[in-house]
């Protein structure tokens, strides 16, 4: 049953990320929607990947991060270049930022993309959130 579901999981997703690249349509650009569980997910990838340079609490002070220059982005606050709508982070998160030191992780399945993106996403105040 289980496999069924994640087959069913990953055509729904790789249909997603399909359009993403290509109709843009609402639902594609936004991706699969927010959820507490994508949220939860997503925090975990997050501690496991992104911890030792953006920081447990995101606030850009992780170990690593300490010698980069740019230093990573604070997540709760700081302002995001290339934009912080959903569709803007997930790029980020799998393409990186040229001429920094923020890798790309295209190798992560559109849905992981998508829950680290929800959670970052989730972290930031209606303040910290800017325009493209
Ligand atoms: C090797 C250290 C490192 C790792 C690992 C890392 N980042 Fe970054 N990240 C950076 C740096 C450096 C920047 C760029 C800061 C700047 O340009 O001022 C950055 C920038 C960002 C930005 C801001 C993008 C923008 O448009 O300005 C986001 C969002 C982000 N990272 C998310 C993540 C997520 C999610 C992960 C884990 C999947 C992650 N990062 C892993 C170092 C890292």
């Amino acid at each position: 049953m289980l496999g069924h579901q994640s087959h069913i999981r990953k055509i729904l997703f790789t249909g997603a990320f399909l359009g993403f690249w290509t109709a843009g349509s609402a639902f594609a650009d936004a991706g699969p929607g927010t959820t507490p569980e994508r949220v939860a997910q997503g925090q975990a990838l997050y501690q496991a990947k992104c911890a030792f340079c953006h920081g447990d609490k995101a606030d850009g002070k992780g170990p690593a991060g300490k010698a980069m220059k740019p230093a990573p982005r604070n997540l709760l606050t700081g302002k995001f270049e290339k934009g912080d709508q959903p569709q803007n982070i997930f790029q980020t998160i799998t393409k990186g930022l040229p001429k920094t030191s923020m890798p790309g992780y295209p190798n992560l399945s559109p849905d992981e993309s998508w829950n680290l993106t929800y959670y970052v996403s989730s972290l930031r105040s209606k303040k910290a959130k800017n325009k493209k």
